[in-house]
């Protein structure tokens, strides 16, 4: 039996930086699952397709048990015949291989490739995605699925795009079967080469928890205690990796058979956090993300501008593809509220204007049966004669109208340091506080920025930093020494930074770095933070300045650095807030911020920092409006204004409202609700 990690190379970190996709304008599509209607709906899909401007349409997603008989022979009939009136329809393909959930055929034959959770449970057949990352058997399974299809279709001319299973760890990235302990064991050994090293990497010393053979290494299952963190971190590095070996199995086979761009789409959203999706990027041809609205989120907009600002730094700034939203409510969160009328159009145009290159929904038509029968869709259960159909032809006309951004990147000169490892670290058992959550922190910044205007990619750490002239480190927990440098690095050559409480505690092994806090950026900042006082989470801080703060005070010790703020009450009351190490010789400043500050004195914050580092707000934006351009490799200019309130805002500007299709030549008004998108004059 070969365990994934017996046999192939270590993961590469960074991004692709061109993506080989290659689509006419900016995609508008959906999935389309064929599998649940009738010849005849086909017919009248393809014509309401080309009636609302959709090019792009995924199938064969969960098409494994239409395409796959139980004695292992394929009938590709109806996939066929859809591909061909895709194909008369002049829609472009988004071909899934079709294995993201096995038929029960298969997991009655193999019980053994279904998922064990961590209170060694197994997870059963009648949903979806019942199978163990690790699996061999699995994996054989699905891989002669992967081969017939890319066989049969892999240069037929519709197809535009391969579509790896689908949305990868959704559901089953945590394993902890046999197999899996098993794959864990052969991760481990690569890693660290010697039990003593695993010993040493993941402090066993701790507890009577020294291993003396890799056999009696498990998974992290459930204990009476809490777990070893560092044994859980690698456990999520172990499970990431897992997948993504499997993606490219996949792919390996794909690139056999087609010449076409490869990608799987992404969950780089507030509720999914098994995939190291900065180890995933340079793996794929063009980085596709799904992204719906969380109603469960203080703050639901927020995080899609977020969501969509990280996507584009997974694709190192190249556009990328938006490969599932909705069109109105989901059906899997507790309340699943509908779209206000106009709000599809905005929250597409959103992910436009931060770099997506396709807007795409899941899915087209409403389905009938199954757990989704709650779940918006293009064509809606009332059919045509709804105003939701009459947005989704809308949004198709100025989709088509925004053909020239395509390949554009937009313009971002500050940047927030994201990582997964600091999430998993963050959000783990025994923290100093349970109320401190790592996204909490990093779309509280991202949201300072947001409103101050100041457009920020979202990018991994151990990337080079240069170039960016602001970067705010929003509780990067983990902080590896690569990851520690080039944030000296950047700052060293003029990047001014904001570094936010409870970053840079531990290395990649989750071990404190000892001396005081944050110790690879001490000197950086100029302070040494002694020790952690965190505040319950109803409790109100107070600065000397009069700002607001809360869940989280800290004694400091400004050792090289102006004290620009203080807590005026609290645990840590006359002690440093806020501090400013100024750069010299061409350095930008080094701000450290020893509590979460409220919404608008941390926009405040960022807005003094970024005049100082140079920075211009974009004019109009604000709490309700978002102001972002995308910029063409010949200078053009796009601006994106989206009004997410109901005042109307006014700018000033130069061009061509691509909405519209008319000139406009100095102030315009962006009526509340609704969205500008101009193509501005050069200078
Ligand atoms: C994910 C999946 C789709 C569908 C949608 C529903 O994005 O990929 O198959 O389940 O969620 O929101």
């Amino acid at each position: 039996m070969t365990l994934p990690f017996m046999d192939t190379a270590p993961h590469p970190r960074g991004a692709r930086i061109a993506p080989r996709f290659a689509h006419e304008g900016i995609a508008f599509g959906c999935d389309y699952n064929p599998e649940q209607w009738s010849r005849e709906t086909w017919r009248e899909d393809m014509a309401l397709m080309r009636e609302a401007g959709v090019d792009l349409v995924a199938i064969n997603i969960f098409g494994w048990a239409e395409i796959q008989r139980p004695d292992g022979s394929f009938d590709f009939t109806r996939l066929d015949e859809v591909v061909a009136l895709l194909h008369e329809s002049g829609i472009r393909i988004n071909l899934g291989t079709g294995t993201s959930s096995p038929p029960p055929w298969l997991t009655t034959r193999h019980p053994e490739i279904l998922p064990v959770v961590a209170d060694g449970t197994t997870r059963y057949p009648g949903g979806r995605q019942a199978w163990c990352p690790s699996s061999p058997v699995f994996r054989a399974a699905a891989l002669e699925v992967v081969e017939a299809v890319a066989q049969r279709y892999g240069d037929h001319d519709a197809v535009e795009l391969w579509h790896v299973s689908n949305e990868l760890g959704c559901h089953n990235v945590h394993c902890h079967c046999d197999v899996s302990a098993a794959a864990f064991r052969v991760w481990l050994e690569r890693r660290y080469g010697t039990i003593d090293g695993l010993n040493a990497a993941w402090g066993t010393a701790f507890w009577s928890q020294r291993y003396t053979d890799w056999n009696e290494i498990l998974t992290p299952r459930l204990t009476l205690s809490t777990r070893n963190p560092s044994q859980l971190l690698d456990y999520r590095r172990f499970s990431s990796d897992a997948l993504l070996e499997y993606y490219r199995a996949e792919a390996a086979i794909i690139r056999r058979h087609s010449a076409k761009p490869i990608t799987t789409n992404f969950m780089v959203t507030a509720h999914i956090d098994g995939m190291d999706y900065a180890t995933w990027a340079s793996d794929m041809d063009v980085i596709a993300n799904d992204h719906y609205l969380d109603h469960r989120l203080p703050d639901p907009h927020g995080e899609l501008s977020f969501a969509a600002d990280l996507v584009r730094g997974l694709a190192g700034g190249a556009p990328w593809l938006l490969m599932e939203h909705s069109t109105g409510a989901v059906n899997w969160q507790p309340v699943n509220p509908a779209k206000a009328p106009g709000q599809m159009m905005r929250d597409t145009l959103v992910h436009v204007a931060r770099g997506a290159d396709a807007a795409c929904f899941f899915q087209w038509r409403a389905s009938l049966q199954g757990s989704e029968k709650y779940h918006s869709a293009l064509l809606p259960h009332a059919g045509t004669d709804t105003a939701q159909w009459r947005e989704v032809r809308e949004l198709g006309t100025v989709i088509g109208a925004l053909g020239e951004v395509q390949g554009s990147r937009v313009v971002a000169d500050a940047a927030v340091l994201f990582s997964w490892p600091s999430w998993w670290a963050t959000d783990a058992e025994n923290s100093p506080s349970s109320a401190v959550g790592y996204l909490d922190q990093v779309h509280a910044a991202h949201r300072a920025l947001r409103d101050a205007g100041i457009t920020a990619d979202v990018v991994d750490p151990e990337r080079d930093l240069r170039g960016y002239r602001l970067i705010v480190v929003p509780g990067l927990h983990v902080v590896t020494d690569a990851a520690a440098e080039r944030l000296r690095e950047a700052v060293a050559s003029g990047a001014h930074t904001l570094v936010t409480f409870f970053s840079g505690i531990v290395d990649e092994h989750d071990r404190v770095r000892p001396g005081g806090y944050p110790a690879p950026w001490r000197e950086l900042l100029g302070v040494r933070v002694v020790e952690f006082t965190p505040t319950l989470p109803d409790a109100a801080l107070t600065l000397a300045s009069g700002a607001g703060a809360r869940l989280w005070a800290e004694r400091v010790v400004a050792v090289d650095a102006e004290i620009v703020d203080r807590f005026a009450d609290g645990p840590a009351r006359g002690l440093p807030a806020l501090t400013r190490r100024a750069g010299e010789g061409g350095a930008g400043d080094a701000w450290y911020l020893a509590t979460l500050l409220d919404g608008g004195d941390y926009t405040r914050l960022v807005s003094r920092i970024a005049e100082a580092a140079g920075l211009a707000p974009e004019a109009g934006a604000g709490r309700d409006v978002e102001v972002v351009r995308r910029k063409a490799d010949d200078g053009t200019t796009w601006r994106f204004v989206i009004n997410h309130g109901t005042e109307g805002v006014d700018i000033v500007v130069r061009g061509t409202d691509l909405v519209a299709g008319v000139s406009v030549d100095g102030a315009t008004t962006i009526p509340g609700g609704t969205v500008g998108i101009f193509r501005e004059e050069r200078a």
